[in-house]
């Protein structure tokens, strides 16, 4: 496994993550604590160090998986915790009562690192009121680093100006090969800033392996209703990408889930955290690490991936 600093805290965590989104049991359907047991303890064997869970994944019952594994295999030394609160809770004291009851679910004495879920949309809650809250958590040792998630880098840099003695160490968004709008400033920001970016939903939910086609749309689960999954996106990944994931594939004898991480990987500070059903799918991201696509061919993906026309306007 490959290791990176996570932004310029010094902690190195693995250059591949792990999601703990389908532990919740509820967006991704049903989810059995043994699964995320046998997911978590792959994952540290295979020397995945990074796992990012949230309050809301399953209404707290993800941290709380996460954190009784730990407990059971006895990993906290290995393990960097990352969780993050709801923008609903960003008000001072919401912070500090949210935190501690993530902290408690996840049966730890510190939280590695705390990110702000989404910015307080509809709360109207000024940014530094909820950075100083995540000021005093450091100052308290309830967490030891602070990060946020699908911030506007306008945002993201006001809430670095109310920072007094601490920096933002990472920024959690969405970007794979489907969808790309991170790219267009936040990205060179963070490279630019020596900030991690923590790309979430790295596998587009899967529909960059190419096992989910028009004909075969995800039942079950929150992907029925997600934009990427709708008809015309579906045809023209099937179309355009897929071919060109598989060629790849075959050429490097990597499946295509590992040449989609590692094409996110080769953008320097990205650290992408797939989430896994089972175990298999943990050894097979753990690999996409460790070996890199050719220049020519990452230029190759990333023109076919640049030649999708993906709409959010679903009706
Ligand atoms: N900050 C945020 O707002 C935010 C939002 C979303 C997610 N996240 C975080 O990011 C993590 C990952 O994102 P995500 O769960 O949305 O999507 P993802 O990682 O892109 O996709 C995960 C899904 O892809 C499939 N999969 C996993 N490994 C595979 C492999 N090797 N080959 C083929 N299919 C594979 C599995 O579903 P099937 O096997 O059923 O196809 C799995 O449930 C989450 O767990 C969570 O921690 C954060």
């Amino acid at each position: 496994m490959e290791y990176i600093n996570l932004g310029k805290s010094g902690i190195k965590i693995s250059r591949i993550g792990l999601g703990a989104w389908q532990f919740g049991g509820d967006a991704w359907g049903p989810y059995e604590y043994g699964i995320a047991k046998e997911v978590i303890a792959k994952a540290v064997e295979l020397g995945i160090n990074f796992i990012d869970t949230a309050a809301v994944y399953g209404r707290g019952r993800s941290e709380e998986f996460v954190g009784r594994a730990i407990r059971e295999l006895g990993i906290r030394d290995h393990v960097v915790i990352a969780t993050k609160i709801p923008g609903d809770w960003h008000r001072y004291d919401d912070v500090l009562k949210a935190a501690r009851r993530s902290r408690e679910r996840l049966s730890v004495n510190v939280i590695d690192l705390l990110q702000l879920h989404w910015p307080a949309c509809w709360h109207n809650v000024p940014i530094c009121e909820t950075m100083k809250a995540m000021e005093r958590l450091v100052e308290d040792g309830v967490i030891r680093y602070i990060g946020v998630s699908n911030y506007p880098l306008q945002l993201l840099e006001a809430a670095r100006s109310c920072l007094k003695k601490n920096d933002i160490v990472s920024s959690q968004n969405r970007y794979n090969l489907i969808e790309r709008d991170a790219e267009k400033e936040l990205l060179p920001y963070l490279q630019r800033e020596g900030i991690t970016f923590i790309a979430w939903s790295p596998l587009a939910k899967g529909a960059v392996t190419g096992k989910y086609s028009p004909e075969n749309r995800p039942r079950g689960d929150l992907r029925e209703n997600e934009p990427v999954f709708y008809l015309d996106n579906l045809r023209e990944i099937s179309t355009k990408l897929i071919p060109v994931v598989r060629e790849l594939s075959i050429k490097y004898g990597k499946t295509p889930a590992q040449i989609a991480l590692n094409w996110l990987v080769m953008h320097g500070n990205v650290v992408p955290i797939p989430g896994a059903k089972n175990a298999a799918q943990v050894v097979e991201n753990a690999g996409a690490v460790d070996w890199r696509l050719s220049e020519e061919d990452f230029r190759r993906l990333n023109e076919a991936s640049s030649s999708l026309t993906i709409t959010y306007v679903t009706w």
